[in-house]
């Protein structure tokens, strides 16, 4: 996903360059709008976390891009492209040292597992929307 801060400030376009320079092949793409119920679900692995509520009125504030991306090694290699969940610790050259405004506010977010991968496809895309 691309986040709402990122979307609302213009950076999608290059957030999506950013990509497929890497190397990732966008397999489905839109921008759409979680309503509080949808991003409390996405989210409710980080249910007893102190930021949830923030989390899911954040990830619900405004319209957000979603895509699913194929490469070999994506989950890892696109969890390096984005660099760490805070900003402030993240690599020179990745997405969230380039675009995210804070830890909560961090641009774009990746799966952590092909599992989580499939399960977050699914959760935005039917098959037909998958090219
Ligand atoms: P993401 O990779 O989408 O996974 C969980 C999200 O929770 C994370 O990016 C951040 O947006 C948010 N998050 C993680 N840690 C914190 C924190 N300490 N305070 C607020 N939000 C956080």
């Amino acid at each position: 996903m691309i986040k709402p801060e990122a979307v609302a400030a213009g950076h999608a376009g290059k957030i999506i360059d950013m990509i497929i320079d890497n190397g990732f092949r966008v397999v489905a793409i839109k921008l759409t709008r979680l309503s509080r119920q949808e991003a409390g679900i996405f989210y409710e692995v980080h249910k007893e976390r102190p930021f949830y509520g923030e989390l899911v009125d954040y990830m619900a504030s405004g319209p957000i891009y979603a895509a699913i991306l194929e490469k070999d090694n994506a989950v890892e290699d696109f969890r390096k492209l984005i660099g760490a969940t805070d900003p402030s610790q993240a690599d020179e050259g990745t997405i969230r040292k380039r675009f995210a405004e804070s830890k909560a506010k961090n641009a774009v977010h990746g799966s952590d597992s092909n599992d989580n991968a499939e399960i977050e496809s699914n959760f935005f895309f039917s098959g037909r929307e998958r090219f």
